[in-house]
């Protein structure tokens, strides 16, 4: 062999190797995928309780306070945890709006069906047309399951919404050992999410934990054509702290306390996720923990439902912005 020669030889030879760990690397990753996967924290700054190191809950929260509000009420207050004094395992608090009765209905019949480990509650704020408001009674009537309170149903009232859940939480769920907040334009595999609780984590609970899909770095929103522009005056800094999408996230019992405490001593702040996840969680020093590939994102939600569950692997909320006629298509992607 000559010089050259040898050099493609050996040319060929590394690409041959390149090529078969490429190969290995996506049949692993293929495998990787399809098998159940557990939230990975190098360094996990939330701890998993067992059953004899329950969350001990202090309640010290003003009832009819919420943040500037002086005078708050609940006009409608679902009692669906009464039944569990010893606990219960998940309580879903879902952001919905007055007219969203459509929503709140498919959700009902999907993943949001009442099983005895998890309860979901629906939350809005006030609306002033009367039709709207007769329809909101009879439906809260039927289900049981409406929390709303005395404030306008607007865009710049989330937080008060936001809070408003977590004081529910306290005052009249505080046994649940997870509380899930999330929107009625979502899909959450339940069935999978009591197991990751269950089994993964742990059905005893855990401590400081809030998990979600993490944001960093981002920036607030100077443009005034942006639907999330904030001034100064409202918030100061270029970035947000470290903050978790407000479409899916997930605490442990004992947070939520820490979290409404926190936001009823702060002045309001209307982005409600930035605000509760990023400065509300960073005043209590809990870490906001990514729960990465448990997280269906629009193109993998888009193989679920050609292709079924085993072509995107385990995962626990679907993308937000849902129609409902996609929500009841994943759903029926997922077997029991
Ligand atoms: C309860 O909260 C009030 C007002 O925030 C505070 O003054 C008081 O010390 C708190 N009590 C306990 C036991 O933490
Ligand atoms: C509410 O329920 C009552 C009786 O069940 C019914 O007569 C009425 O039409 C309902 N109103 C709306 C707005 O659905
Ligand atoms: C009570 O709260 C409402 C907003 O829900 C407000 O419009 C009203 O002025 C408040 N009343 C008092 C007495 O603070
Ligand atoms: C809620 O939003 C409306 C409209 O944006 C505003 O007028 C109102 O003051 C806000 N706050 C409460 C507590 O309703
Ligand atoms: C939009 O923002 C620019 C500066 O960023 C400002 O000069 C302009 O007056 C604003 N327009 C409106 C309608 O607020």
């Amino acid at each position: 062999m000559t010089a050259t020669q040898r050099d493609k030889f050996d040319m060929l030879t590394l690409h041959k190797v390149l090529f078969c760990i490429f190969g290995c690397m996506l049949v692993y990753d293929y495998y990787n995928t399809t098998t159940p996967v557990i939230v990975r924290v190098r360094d996990p700054k939330f701890s998993l309780l067992g059953p004899e190191n329950v969350n001990e809950i202090l309640v010290n929260d003003t009832y009819d306070q919420l943040i500037d509000m002086k005078n708050f009420s609940f006009l409608m207050n679902p009692q669906p945890c009464l039944d569990y004094p010893a606990g219960l395992l998940l309580v879903v608090i879902i952001a919905s709006r007055p007219t969203n009765f459509k929503n709140r209905m498919v959700i009902r019949n999907t993943w949001g069906r009442s099983v005895d480990s998890t309860k979901v509650v629906f939350m809005i704020g006030e609306s002033s047309d009367v039709a709207i408001v007769q329809k909101i009674q009879n439906e809260s009537q039927i289900y049981g399951d409406i929390m709303q309170g005395n404030f306008v149903d607007a865009y710049r009232n989330m937080t008060y919404k936001h809070v408003m859940g977590m004081k529910w939480v306290v005052h009249h769920c505080p046994m649940a050992k997870y509380i899930l907040k999330t929107d009625d334009d979502m899909v959450v595999n339940s069935h999978e999410l009591r197991r990751f609780l269950a089994k993964e984590l742990s059905p005893w609970g855990a401590k400081g934990l809030i998990t979600c899909q993490v944001l960093e770095h981002a920036a607030a929103q100077r443009s005034n054509r942006s639907k999330w522009r904030v001034s100064i005056t409202e918030f100061s800094a270029q970035y947000y702290p470290t903050y978790c999408a407000g479409w899916a996230i997930l605490y442990s019992q004992d947070v939520v306390p820490r979290l409404l405490t926190a936001a009823q001593n702060l002045p309001y702040f209307w982005i409600d996720d930035v605000h509760i996840t990023g400065i509300c969680a960073q005043m209590i020093g809990v870490t906001r923990t990514p729960l990465s590939s448990l997280i269906l994102n629009k193109r993998r939600s888009n193989l679920l439902t050609m292709f079924g569950l085993d072509s995107v692997g385990p995962f626990l909320f679907g993308p937000p912005d849902l129609s409902l006629d996609t929500i009841n298509k994943i759903w029926k992607a997922i077997p029991e």
